[in-house]
């Protein structure tokens, strides 16, 4: 057994990087073909590049997508009244955040790449890993990005359609959809710097909506413009609880809607592994993003109730558009619409980038067929590269990016290209509450157990160095809250549930079936003189 308690950084993340030609390596670690062609495994998990406002941008940019400005619908419907709304937008705000504070602690103990899959494989073992990786490559990443896809088609359509987008054929909305991840998706392959530039500008763009938003809504609540003529906003000086809903369920589905529109909080755990340093900077991001969230959703959401009348907001679900419209008649429509539909492909194109790390990352421990852990589809073919010099289309992208890899394609080429696929299954077969209800069920599944993870890891390994530790009380709430969520949406959903759970227990054959491959090759290089490769003696002791 291993004597030190510090997690064993290196020889983990690169363990069998010596002799692997396969690409059956752990989490992160670059292959020697990928090493060879100048990839991704060579460049980005070695030179450590991600920095706090990286990190502020990727978590920020996946959060703030497309539920601030559709969802607040939801959520008063369901509880009835305006005051009862904001306390389950804080009360969803806090839950992610508890959420969000243990996944740090967890980051900074096992600081590898690929979010749960790490942890789950460390703390329960391999297998509960692999189920999370099952679902979330095939269910969760590209259920959630079809979901701000179709969202993004719906806000484009209005952009340009205007106020008669409600009537428009489902599939005008779909299309527009796809057209924006297959954009999404090229982007990606192009270069990553082009990907995370994106991210951070739309990320500002995003924050600036968001502030407008309070703005106006301060003024036309300071002048009583909104007031003038409109006997539906009598309610306003009234009481801010009347109507308010008694039904637990009632909450519990508004709980579901707000949480959706924090959800993406576990973003930066996946790249942990690329942080120039991740223990000090994953708690902080996560520190300053979630307040962040929080208190600029808890504003707009005073805005739109001070703007629109209760009865128009909760029978939209575009209330950002509506919410311009009133302000500013058509063109703040206009503005609003557009601002959405790019919030959107902000999101979609942070969840693309961690998606497609995931699905390299499950091919890299032999999960997925080695050619989803390839670099650029020079590195697919060894001996078959593109010269700099040769690449006339390269060399203008490099130019104009500033980014020496752009154009080569030296990205995740066919993770990206599988997870742009198996969304567009998604957008095109998927029904959008479906897609929600489903989504809650499975995500918060994995979410529980591994904050469940955390819990019994304090109690498996109390003297393992935790660079950063929450309170105790933190991870404890953060279980029971999703734990209640969980027990509602068996009751009123069992079919669905049960969907869920056979998809999940579906993935326990494909598990064994893969692994076994995988251990084959694995036995005869340990086999072979090889066998020093370091981080294999310690992998064992958690297999
Ligand atoms: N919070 C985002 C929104 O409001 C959704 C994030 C989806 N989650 C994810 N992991 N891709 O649209």
């Amino acid at each position: 057994s291993v004597t030190s308690n510090t997690f064993d950084f290196a020889a983990n993340l690169f363990p069998l990087s010596s002799s692997n030609e396969a690409g059956y390596a752990p989490i992160g670690a670059p292959t020697a073909a990928g090493q060879r062609h100048g990839g991704l495994g060579a460049t980005l998990e070695k030179h450590k590049t991600l920095t706090y406002v990286n990190g502020l941008g990727l978590i920020i940019g996946i959060i703030i997508g497309s539920g601030i400005f559709s969802s607040p619908s939801q959520v008063n419907i369901n509880v009835g009244s305006p005051g009862a709304s904001l306390i389950v937008w804080a009360v969803a705000g806090v839950l992610a955040w508890t959420g969000a504070a243990s996944y740090a602690e967890l980051g900074g103990a096992i600081p590898l790449n690929g979010g749960s899959q790490a942890y789950l494989s460390k703390i329960i073992g391999e297998l509960a890993g692999f189920l999370f990786t099952w679902v979330a490559v095939l269910v969760l990443k590209p259920g959630s990005a079809a979901i701000i896809s179709i969202i993004m088609g719906e806000y484009l359509v209005r952009a340009f359609i205007g106020p008669d987008a409600e009537t428009v054929n489902i599939w005008v909305n779909k299309g527009m959809g796809l057209v924006g991840l297959f954009v999404v998706t090229f982007l990606n392959c192009v270069s990553t710097k082009l990907a995370t530039r994106i991210n951070d500008t739309l990320m500002f763009l995003k924050f600036i909506a968001l502030l407008a938003v309070t703005i106006l809504g301060i003024v036309v609540a300071a002048t009583g413009l909104s007031y003038a003529g409109d006997p539906n906003t009598e309610w306003k000086t009234k009481d801010w609880f009347e109507g308010t809903s008694t039904d637990i369920s009632h909450w519990a589905v508004a709980l579901y809607a707000g949480l959706w529109a924090y959800d993406g909080w576990d973003n930066t755990n996946f790249v942990v592994g690329e942080f120039r340093n991740p223990t000090r900077d994953l708690p902080r991001v996560i520190h300053t993003a979630m307040p962040a969230v929080i208190i600029c959703y808890l504003l707009a959401n005073m805005s739109y109730f001070l703007v629109l009348p209760l009865a128009t907001l909760n029978s939209s679900n575009a209330v950002a558009v509506l919410f311009g419209g009133k302000i500013m008649g058509p063109i703040g429509s206009l503005v609003f619409a557009l601002v959405v539909s790019a919030s959107c492909f902000g999101s979609l194109n942070s969840s693309t980038f961690t998606s497609s790390r995931l699905v390299y990352a499950a091919a890299k421990e032999g999960y997925t067929p080695p050619i989803f852990g390839r670099i650029g589809f020079a590195a697919a073919e060894p001996g078959l590269q593109i010269t700099r010099s040769q690449n006339w289309f390269a060399k203008r992208l490099q130019r104009a990016f500033g980014d020496e890899e752009a154009g080569l394609f030296f990205t995740p080429v066919y993770a990206l290209i599988f997870n742009g696929l198996i969304t567009a299954i998604y957008v095109i077969v998927g029904e959008f509450g479906e897609l929600i209800t489903f989504y809650g069920v499975a995500g918060y599944s994995f979410y529980f157990l591994t904050v469940l993870g955390l819990i019994i890891l304090r109690v498996k390994e109390p003297s393992l160095e935790r660079p950063y530790k929450t309170w105790i009380t933190t991870p404890i709430i953060f279980c029971c809250v999703s734990l209640f969520l969980l027990s509602r949406a068996v009751f009123a959903q069992p079919l669905k549930t049960l969907i869920v759970i056979a998809f999940i227990l579906i993935g326990i054959p494909v598990y064994f079936w893969r692994i076994q491959g995988r251990d084959q090759v694995m036995k005869r290089e340990t086999a072979g003189s090889r066998s020093a490769a370091p981080g294999w003696q310690f992998w064992k002791r958690w297999f």
